[in-house]
Parts: structure tokens; C-alpha cells; sequence
């Protein structure tokens, strides 16, 4: 089977790519590098022996999306591709807007005229907006997203809605992150962000390797066990199966829209992630307490019941694990 990843050069994209590598998957990668680079390729092939073809294309150009159809037999496609700053994203929405959307759009028109109706779509916890209780469960739907970038997943999925409403022959699985952090175990793969990182985990790497002075915990006054923000923390390679889980049931059922959260159903605090992250890995970290950041919400979590029953995915990594291996990438790659 051939399986197209947009973004797999990215984040979870390549630890995706790897994980269906694995499985015996063929995989073509589009990426235009605009936070990724071509060495994850090298580093995908050292994992797995094998290397997948890559466009280095920009998705919003439909002549190149049509061009990697032609030329390959796609049977079906995870799609990471999209900007995801959530500060840029309210100072760029036309930006935003523009790529997230019309990447979407133009893979969606051009899967269809050439028949690939296998989908699955890279959404994000943040479409459930400020729902008033801490568990998100898939059925509570969307709410109002608080930046253009959360704005972007949202309308994706309802996009993804409409044409399935329309069409009933597509296959079309809406994964919801919750926070994707950790690395690859080999040390080879892992988040590496442009410039001054907005995320917690990113943030702390760059303050345990002398990079950046300090690390503002935003806001020690929440409504949580210790007054710092609770978030669901998940390994990304917990994430990276989950796609493949994901992938398999549409593959099996032929056709349908699903819907899952992948988080572990646990809630950790920022002060939970500083003293696991000292504590693994035997060092200090440097933090003031700061104000609050606009827009955070004190405390989610995901119901992953949903992926257990329908997908047989469970993530089995716990936090130690996500804390050292995120240390040992960058350890190895600074
Ligand atoms: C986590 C906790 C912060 C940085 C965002 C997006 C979401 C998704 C993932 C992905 C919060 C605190 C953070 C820092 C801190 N997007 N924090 N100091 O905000 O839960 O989710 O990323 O593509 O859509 O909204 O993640 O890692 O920024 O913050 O104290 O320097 O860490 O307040 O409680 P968030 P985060």
C-alpha cells in the first residue's frame, strides 16, 4: 500500500513515516521544509533501511499535488502538513488561513478526481475550545477556538464533514492531539522548532542546554493541584501508532468518518513536567513564576476510551520515559 504523508518530514510526520516503515507500508512524503529538514529523510532511512520517495513540495500549488498523484498509485494519505504556532497564528491569520486551508482544500479536490478516498487528518485537542470541564470526550463536538491556527483545524474538520456527508465512499479518520511531546527513542527523531519555541517541552529543552536563561512558568494561581496549567502529555511515538491503528480501520471498513481522541487520559502540571524532566535526567532547570499566558485554560485531559475500543490503541509510554527521551534527542543533536 502506498501512503502519502504531507508533513512527513515534521514532528510526528516522520515518526509516523517510521512507524509504517515498520508495518511494511510504502510511503511518499511531501514536505516543502518550511520547518523541516531534508536530513530527517537520511535519519527515517537509518531507522528503517528504507527511503521513502520525497516531494519537496508547497501543497497550495495543485498542479504539484496532482503531479505526485500521477505519478504514484496513492492509495491513501495522512495528512500533517499545516503551520501550527498558535502565537503566529494571531499575528498571521491570512497566512494561516491560506496555507492550513488551501493545502487541505487542494489535496481533498485532487484525491477525489483521482479516486483516493482514504483519509486521515492531523486535528488537535484545541478545536474543543473552553467546553467548562477538564475530560474532553469526541461527542462534546466543536467549540469557539480561541487563534486562527485552532480556527484552521476546526474548519478542516468540518470541511471533512461535508464531503463526507456528500460522498459516502470516503474513509475519513479526524485525530484530535492532545500534547504530542518525547522523541524517538534512538535519539535520531524529534521536535525541532524554528527559532524561540512557544511549547512547554521544546521551551525546557532549549533552557537544560544553556540556550535560553530561563523557563516562565505561566501562571502558579489555576484552579489545579499546584496552581500550574494541567495538560495531557503524550509520547509522540504513542501518536505516531495511533495513525497506523487509524489508518488500518478505514483500510478494513472501506469506508466511514471517525473521530478520536489520542491522549492518555492523564492530566500532568507544568511543575509535574520540570520536576519529572530534573529527575530522569539529572539536572536543573531554571524557572521564574510568570503571568498567566492569555488564552491558556487552567486544566484538560483526554477521554481516550473511544481509540481503545474502535482502534485497539492504548498509549503505553509514560511520562519518565517522555521527559528522557526528549533530552536524549537533543542532547544528540545540539
Ligand atoms: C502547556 C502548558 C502553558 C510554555 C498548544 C496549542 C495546541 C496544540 C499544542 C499544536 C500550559 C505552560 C508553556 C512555557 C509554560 N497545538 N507553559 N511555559 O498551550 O497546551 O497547547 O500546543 O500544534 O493547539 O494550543 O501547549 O506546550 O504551549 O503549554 O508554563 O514556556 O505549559 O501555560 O499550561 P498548549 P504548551
Amino acid at each position: 500500500m502506498n501512503i502519502l504523508v504531507t508533513g512527513g518530514l515534521g514532528y510526528i510526520g516522520s515518526h509516523t513515516c517510521v512507524e509504517l516503515l515498520n508495518k511494511e507500508y510504502d510511503v511518499i512524503i511531501a514536505d516543502d521544509l518550511s520547518n523541516s529538514k531534508e536530513e530527517v529523510l537520511d535519519r527515517i532511512e537509518k531507522l528503517t533501511d528504507k527511503r521513502p520517495k520525497l516531494y519537496k513540495y508547497d501543497l497550495k500549488e495543485i498542479e504539484k499535488v496532482e503531479e505526485i498523484f500521477k505519478e504514484n498509485k496513492i492509495d491513501a494519505v495522512i495528512h500533517f502538513a499545516g503551520f501550527k504556532a498558535v502565537g503566529e497564528s494571531v499575528k498571521k491569520p491570512i497566512k494561516y488561513y491560506c496555507n492550513n486551508l488551501k493545502t487541505t482544500l487542494n489535496l481533498l479536490e485532487v484525491m477525489n478526481k483521482y479516486n483516493v478516498k482514504k483519509l486521515v487528518f492531523s486535528s488537535s485537542a484545541t478545536i474543543y475550545g473552553d467546553p467548562g470541564v477538564h475530560e474532553y470526550k469526541e461527542e462534546m463536538g466543536r467549540g469557539k477556538t480561541s487563534n486562527p491556527y485552532g480556527t484552521t483545524k476546526s474548519m478542516i474538520e468540518k470541511i471533512l464533514e461535508d464531503v463526507y456527508a456528500s460522498d459516502n465512499s470516503w474513509a475519513i479518520s479526524i485525530l484530535r492531539y492532545f500534547n504530542p511531546i518525547g522523541a524517538h527513542e534512538s535519539g535520531l527523531l524529534g521536535e525541532e522548532p524554528n527559532g524561540i519555541p512557544n511549547n512547554l517541552m521544546p521551551y525546557i529543552m532549549k533552557v537544560a542546554a544553556g540556550k535560553i536563561d530561563v523557563l516562565s512558568i505561566y501562571g502558579n494561581d489555576y484552579p489545579t493541584k499546584d496552581g500550574t496549567g494541567v495538560r495531557d502529555y503524550i509520547h509522540v511515538v504513542d501518536l505516531a501508532e495511533g495513525h497506523v491503528k487509524a489508518l488500518e480501520k478505514i483500510e478494513k471498513d472501506g469506508s466511514g468518518k471517525y473521530i478520536y481522541n489520542l491522549g492518555t487520559g492523564t492530566g500532568y502540571s507544568v511543575m509535574d513536567i520540570v520536576n519529572t524532566f530534573e529527575k530522569v535526567n539529572n539536572l536543573k532547570l531554571k524557572y521564574v513564576i510568570a503571568p498567566r499566558r492569555p488564552g491558556d485554560l487552567a486544566e484538560y485531559y483526554a477521554d481516550p476510551t473511544k481509540a481503545k475500543e474502535e482502534l485497539g490503541w492504548v498509549a503505553k509510554r509514560g511520562l519518565e520515559q517522555m521527559c528522557k527521551d526528549s533530552w536524549n534527542f537533543m542532547k544528540n543533536n545540539m
